[in-house]
């Protein structure tokens, strides 16, 4: 039995199951005839070496689909990884950069129908974008990447304005039941998509948005300061507002269209079905809020009376345009929305205003855990600058800006040793030192360190102490003048050096 079942799995051995009894049958037949034990017996050891035969030959058939399987396999990641760095390199600008890694030109030419055929667009619009002659309809799209996260889904592109919709369960009108507490009725929409791909189509999306309509007779939304409905947003929280965006910090906020225009039908409500009147109303709304979207349940209360109506339509999710980024990106979220898939370390802007260095680990999605390692700060400068100058003769014009006779460095040319300034470059972070010894152990001394001629910190050295150290880091900004003032007294040796520790980039 057990050998018939490694038979069945393959498709070789499936094919010697059906061979096989019709052979042993043949051969029976013919034995029944002969009746003879001899050729019996010879008739069984010719079919034990046929059987013997056939095993020899599945395992080497067998062998060969597995190795064929795998030969499909390698090709297929083979093409998939070249569809992705052809994507990449869509958005990267540097063609050649790109392919010079492992892969000769030809190569990737040969490959290039295969790959086009392959790929699955992120968005509608990504799909009109490379083929402007496609017409409105129904299209797979993979807002979370092609051959990652979930499967590709089906929705509806509008090849006019390149939107994709995503399809869902209540888009006709759906009456509410009878019922009283807040929220007593509730469903549940399904949309033809996961919300993981939603959110990312919602991520690569400049805007989405959502229509609703509620039909309403003595069906309030809220009543004497109760909301008795509301709608779960992506994550499950609870939403009261039917238009527009929760602009207003409080997660209660509740408003409709007419709310927002100050036209509902009792102007001190936000909604016409919040009023007690006893007519038929409606509230239409879009709601435009892309990080709260879809809607993913709605929920009413307040229909107990026999004679309240309520009935609501939802439009398909809509999402159109191309997420914007302002300026230089801030995030490995930013990196994937303009298209990066390669995973690595990249530069951005972080929160501190500060380059820093990031890995991105585009397996895992926006929202996803780890897909933004910190590295850590880069050290930006524009321009290295530092300087090391000194002085061993004597100076004793105090109230005055010292000059220095040597330079040891001048990296950047920032400081002049004749009128002892040093004029910062660039807006920054800023380290000096200075020291400096008394010429005459019975004067005090002290020096100053000025930026723009205003004292900034000092040293004062008594009788007793015949030198004066200052250790100072501040933050300059591009044409501040540092220069160390002697104040009082003298002295014939001095050294000061600096350096930008930290460029302000942005
Ligand atoms: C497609 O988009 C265009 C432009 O925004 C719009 O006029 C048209 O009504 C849309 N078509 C459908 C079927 O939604
Ligand atoms: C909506 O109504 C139309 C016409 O009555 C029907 O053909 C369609 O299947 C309905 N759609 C859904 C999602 O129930
Ligand atoms: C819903 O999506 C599935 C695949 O995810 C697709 O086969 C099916 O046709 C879609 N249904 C509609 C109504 O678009
Ligand atoms: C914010 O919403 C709450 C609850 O709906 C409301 O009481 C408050 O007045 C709103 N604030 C503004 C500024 O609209
Ligand atoms: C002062 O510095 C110059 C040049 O560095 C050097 O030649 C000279 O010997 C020094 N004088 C003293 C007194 O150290
Ligand atoms: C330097 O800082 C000043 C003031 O903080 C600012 O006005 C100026 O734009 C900055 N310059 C540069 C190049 O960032």
């Amino acid at each position: 039995m057990a050998k018939k079942q490694t038979l069945v799995y393959s498709p070789v051995g499936g094919l010697l199951v059906l061979i096989l009894p019709l052979l042993i049958v043949a051969f029976t037949s013919n034995d029944n005839e002969i009746k003879n034990f001899e050729r019996l017996s010879i008739s069984h050891k010719f079919q034990e070496e046929l059987w013997v035969k056939f095993k020899h030959f599945e395992r080497k058939m067998e062998s060969e689909v597995t190795k064929l399987k795998t030969k499909v396999e390698l090709l297929e990641a083979k093409v998939l990884e070249q569809a992705e760095l052809l994507k990449e390199c869509n958005t990267c600008g540097s063609t050649a950069k790109m392919f010079d890694n492992d892969m000769p030109v030809d190569h990737v030419k040969n490959v290039k129908p295969l790959v086009k055929s392959s790929l699955q667009p992120k968005t509608c619009l990504e799909a009109l974008t490379s083929d402007p002659s496609l017409e409105s309809g129904m299209y797979w799209i993979d807002p979370d990447g092609q051959g990652r996260g979930d499967n590709p889904i089906y929705v509806y592109c509008n090849m006019t304005s390149g939107s994709s919709s995503i399809l869902h369960d209540t888009e006709n009108s759906t009456d509410v039941d009878h019922c009283f507490d807040p929220g007593c009725y509730s469903r549940q929409i399904k949309y033809n998509a996961t919300l993981r791909q939603i959110a990312m189509l919602a991520e690569l999306s400049n805007e989405c948005h959502q229509s609703i309509q509620i039909d309403c007779f003595d069906a309030a939304l809220e009543f004497n300061g109760i909301a008795y409905a509301w709608w779960d947003d992506r994550n499950g929280d609870e939403r009261y507002f039917w238009s527009g965006t929760n602009n207003n910090l409080s997660s209660h906020y509740h408003s409709c269209q007419c709310g927002l225009e100050r036209s509902c039908v009792d102007k001190s409500l936000m909604c016409n079905c919040d009023s007690d009147l006893a007519i038929e109303l409606s509230d239409n709304g879009v709601i435009t809020d892309k990080d709260l979207l879809p809607i993913t349940k709605l929920n009413f209360g307040r229909t107990i009376a026999p004679t309240s109506i309520s009935s609501y339509k939802i439009g398909r999710l809509e999402c159109s345009g191309k997420v914007v980024l302002n300026g230089i990106p801030t995030s490995c979220q930013d990196l994937w929305r303009v298209g990066y898939v390669l995973s690595g370390l990249y530069s951005i802007k972080g929160p501190s205003s500060r380059v820093e260095t990031v890995y991105c680990d585009f397996s895992k999605l926006p929202g996803d855990e780890g897909l933004q390692t910190w590295i850590g700060y880069d050290n930006v400068k524009s321009e290295p600058v530092y300087f090391n100058v000194g002085r061993n003769t004597s100076y004793s014009n105090s109230g005055t800006a010292m000059p220095f006779e040597k330079e040891i460095l001048n990296v950047g040319n920032a400081f002049d040793l004749s009128s002892g300034t040093f004029v910062a470059p660039r807006n920054g972070t800023y380290f000096f030192a200075f020291t400096s010894f008394s010429e005459y152990s019975y004067n005090s001394f002290y020096f100053s360190l000025n930026v723009n001629d205003v004292q900034t910190t000092s040293c004062y050295s008594p009788m007793t102490l015949y030198y004066c150290h200052i250790l100072y880091t501040l933050k300059l900004t591009s044409g501040d003048q540092v220069r160390m003032f002697l104040q009082q007294g003298s002295t014939n040796n001095a050294l000061f050096t600096g350096a930008l520790l930290e460029e302000d980039v942005f």
